[in-house]
């Protein structure tokens, strides 16, 4: 699964719970030389200002807000979600993989059904028909059937369903650390060496 030495890679945040997941995830990314393409549904903007204030232009936002170990070369763009003119929502625009984090139970139903209509969803579908990595990110709790099919529906079809539940075991002092260990798991499989979280047995 994992890219060796990315370069460019597609975001999504959607209307879940946990915007944090994106937010992070997003910074993290910036601070190699990589080009970030965002792509940000209607309640995804809704939910990132209910959850952490981010109101307006998210990508704005990050571009401003973020001070610590920008890598110079980072690039963000940002793209309308109702916008099939965007870059990501044709495979002959080549990337290293898609992150959807966090990931509704809307959207991984439309990822399951191969339902393009949005970008985020198109660009996901892509992922699939053009066999790059993507990787979902889904928040619910409980799991309906429904769900739990649909979560095994995208991992044969060549997804990665990258559920946000932290473990314990690196014995996490806040919120920040149990977000870290989940964008950790993250960027593992996109191939990117990080040091949010020491791996088992290493110290
Ligand atoms: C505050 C808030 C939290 C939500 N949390 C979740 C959630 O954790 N998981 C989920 O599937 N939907 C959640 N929803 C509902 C989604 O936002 C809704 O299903 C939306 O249609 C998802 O659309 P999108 O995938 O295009 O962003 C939440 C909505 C709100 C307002």
């Amino acid at each position: 699964m994992a890219t060796r030495n990315p370069q460019r890679l597609v975001v999504g945040i959607t209307g879940a719970s946990g915007a944090v997941y994106g937010v992070r995830l997003v910074q993290a990314l910036l601070e190699r030389p990589l080009e970030v393409h965002l792509i940000v549904t209607p309640d995804g903007r809704k939910v990132l200002d209910h959850e952490l204030g981010l109101e307006g232009d998210v990508a704005a936002i990050l571009q401003r807000d973020y001070g610590g170990g920008r890598h110079p070369a980072a690039r963000l763009r940002d793209h309308a979600p109702e916008s099939f003119f965007a870059p990501p929502a044709s495979g002959s625009f080549r990337h290293d993989g898609m992150v959807v984090a966090p990931c509704s139970m809307k959207t991984l139903a439309a990822v399951a059904a191969g339902l393009a209509d949005n970008l985020l969803n198109r660009a996901a579908d892509i992922c699939l028909k053009e066999r790059r990595p993507l990787v979902l990110v889904p928040r619910e709790t409980p799991l309906s059937r429904i769900h739990l099919r649909n979560m095994l529906r995208v991992s044969e079809a060549g997804a990665v369903v990258l559920p946000p539940s932290p473990g314990f075991y690196h014995r996490p002092r806040n919120v920040s650390d149990l977000v870290d260990f989940v964008v950790a798991r993250i960027l593992d499989q996109l191939g990117l060496p990080h040091e949010l979280l020491a791996p088992w047995g290493s110290e």
